[in-house]
């Protein structure tokens, strides 16, 4: 599949990343749990972009090899950035009066998660595999 990559600029972009998430894990093969999965972590980390760093965005790519079939996807922006990444990992932390369980979801859905933010740049890499049989 050809890498996709979504601007992400207004509250409906979180919807075009989501469902493209979905549409790669589905032409890879993935199952329509491992499909979900992959597209809430991504409506996560998107909604995070639009609403604390205004734009930003996400970049959805596949990497199969002989024995499995991964799925990267990186969600990055150059807001304000995270100053304190644990607190921000922290289940029911939220600065802005929401859930705060966002980032820690995504995490818990998918099988590879990275978060790099530094002042102006905020990077948060998320990856689903299978091995083939
Ligand atoms: N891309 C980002 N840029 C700056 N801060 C962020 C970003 N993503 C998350 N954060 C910070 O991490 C906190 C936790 O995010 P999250 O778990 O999604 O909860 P919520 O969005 O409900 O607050 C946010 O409240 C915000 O302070
Ligand atoms: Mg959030």
């Amino acid at each position: 599949m050809p890498a996709t990559a979504i601007e992400l600029k207004v509250e409906t972009d979180v919807v075009l990343a989501r469902q493209a998430g979905r549409k790669m894990a589905r032409e890879m093969g993935f199952g329509s749990a491992d499909q979900t999965r992959l597209a809430t972590a991504i409506s996560e980390l998107a909604r995070n972009v639009i609403e604390y760093a205004g734009e930003g965005t996400c970049l959805i790519s596949d990497e199969p090899n002989e024995h499995s079939t991964r799925i990267q996807v990186v969600v990055e922006d150059h807001g304000p950035g995270i100053a304190d990444l644990e607190q921000a990992m922290t289940h029911g932390f939220t600065s802005s009066g929401g859930l705060g369980v966002g980032l820690p979801g995504a995490k818990r859905l998918v099988q590879e998660f990275d978060i790099e933010s530094s002042p102006e740049h905020t990077r948060v890499t998320i990856a689903i595999s299978r091995q083939k049989q």
